[in-house]
């Protein structure tokens, strides 16, 4: 079975939890990226991402050199945006079709992460959603352990 690990970072974190997985996974790894970078302080990104998210705001994103018919397995990682996944995940998600595919959704988060699985597996209708993975971060620190992310990824090389 391929696997892909598509994640979207606005601050690093979930980029450093796809690279973990990538290396014991040993997936394909490929990252979202907004045309318009956010600027700004973090609290006017803050604020700025509370908008996008309320308006569910789609941000154009950087073209994707992905064929994912070669992939049996995507993972879909994300930090958490006012308890959903990023704006840029859900343009992702909505110009991409992934039916059929199985699906491992993970998410950074400071430790409220709201609907955003079950906003996962709304928006992948026609895959089969997988249990997800929440990795809490206190600001740039990780509080899950990675021992905990190893189970996780275990149980996608049993798929
Ligand atoms: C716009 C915005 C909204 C956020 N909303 C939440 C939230 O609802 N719940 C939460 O636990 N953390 C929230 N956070 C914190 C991030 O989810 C957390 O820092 C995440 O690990 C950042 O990942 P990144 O470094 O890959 O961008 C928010 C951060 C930003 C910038």
């Amino acid at each position: 079975m391929k696997s892909i690990i598509v994640y979207y970072s606005y601050g690093g974190n979930t980029r450093s939890i796809a690279e973990f997985i990538r290396e014991n996974l040993n997936a394909d790894i490929c990252e979202i990226q907004t045309v318009i970078p956010y600027t700004g302080s973090y609290n006017d990104i803050v604020t700025q991402g509370r908008q996008e998210v309320d308006n569910g705001f789609m941000p154009d994103l950087k073209p994707i050199a992905v064929d994912f018919s070669q992939y049996d397995i995507i993972l879909l990682g994300s930090p958490v945006w006012w308890y959903t996944f990023a704006p840029a995940m859900n343009s992702f998600l909505h110009h991409t079709d992934l039916s059929g595919k199985t699906i491992y959704p993970f998410a950074t988060n400071g430790g409220w992460i709201g609907h955003t699985f079950k906003d996962f597996a709304k928006a992948c209708q026609n895959s089969n959603v997988k249990t997800g993975l929440n990795v809490r971060f206190n600001e740039a620190n990780q509080l899950t352990s990675n021992k905990e992310i190893q189970k996780w990824i275990d149980t996608i090389r049993k798929d």
